[in-house]
């Protein structure tokens, strides 16, 4: 079945990068010239996708707006024969129709954000992702996603990495059953274990492919690890039920700029790779003295 719909949840606090996130949403910082929301929405425009559902929440209409048009802004820009600008404007406006806004009212967790678009996707596959982590390569990553599940078919993909075995408590972490390299099969996942009971050290990544049975296996009356209701506690059902859970090891490399290290890392390589900004870029660093 072809994956016509993303999601993207946009409701959380971003508490790890206050106080910059305290009036502007998190998924509006910017890497590069854009947002980190543009970043996600081109990756999915990239793979396909023509259906865009955003789970909002108080205070972040920016990033509606974002999206839409502004006509005093064009005008502008028109009248003053800006039409680089203009351009670079209008090619972000997601077309009339093509775009949802829907509203999470308490931050629940990410698996209640995914249960607030049940009604909204129905009984087909989607795409999620998590606008925070970006995912740089010459592929984008939720093309690959799709592209695995074309060719295996219906479970549950999720783009994974190995980290740093004291890193795994930030993550959900696969129980790995089969390992060809680039598919791996998961018996279960588990959410942000202990290093000591880490099952793997193979980490789940802010890119999926989702069954519609998970609208059906998220508890909403279950809270989990960081009394938040965990997308990966609808897993483990579903595995049990037999709908297989992959991860996929995706080509690029992941940046989370839900924290200011990982934000700082891909404007430094947003920069580096850029033909505008390399120089300047290295030109700033070699400036730069460490002090004593
Ligand atoms: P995160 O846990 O990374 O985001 O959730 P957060 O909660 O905003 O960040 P911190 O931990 O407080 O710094 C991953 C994605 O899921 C969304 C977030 O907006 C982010 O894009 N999310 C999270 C929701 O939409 N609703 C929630 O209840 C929680």
């Amino acid at each position: 079945m072809k994956i016509k719909t993303a999601v993207f949840p946009v409701a959380g606090l971003g508490t790890r990068f206050l106080p910059a996130t305290k009036a502007i949403p998190k998924e509006m910082l910017i890497v590069g010239d854009r947002p980190l929301i543009q970043h996600a929405v081109e990756e999915a425009k990239a793979a396909g996708i023509e259906r865009f559902i955003f789970v909002t929440s108080q205070g972040k209409t920016a990033i509606e707006d974002h999206f839409d048009t502004n006509q005093l802004l064009e005008r502008t820009l028109a009248e003053r024969d800006k039409k680089k600008e203009l351009e670079k404007v209008q090619s972000l406006q997601l077309a009339p129709g093509d775009a949802i806004f829907i509203r999470q009212q308490q931050p629940l967790g990410l698996g209640h954000a995914v249960w607030c678009v049940r009604n909204l996707v129905g009984n087909e596959p989607f795409a999620l992702l998590l606008a925070d982590d970006i995912i740089m390569g010459a592929a984008p990553c939720t093309a690959q996603m799709i592209d695995a599940y074309t060719k295996y078919g219906r479970g549950n993909y999720t783009a994974v990495m190995d980290v740093e075995p004291d890193h795994v408590s930030r993550y959900g972490i696969l129980d790995i059953a089969e390992d060809d390299g680039f598919l791996v099969k998961a018996r279960h996942v588990v959410e942000k274990p202990k290093p000591s009971e880490s099952p793997s050290r193979t980490a789940i990544v802010g890119r999926y492919i989702l069954d519609p049975m998970t609208f059906d296996k998220i508890n909403i009356h279950k809270f989990g690890v960081s009394k938040e209701i965990q997308l990966t506690d609808a897993f483990r059902p579903m595995i049990d039920e037999g709908v297989p859970f992959y991860g996929v090891r995706f080509a690029g490399q992941r940046y989370d700029c839900g924290t200011k290290e990982g934000w700082l890392e891909a404007n430094v390589v947003n920069a580096y790779h850029s033909d505008d900004m390399q120089e300047h870029l290295l030109k700033t660093l070699k400036t730069l003295r460490i002090k004593d």
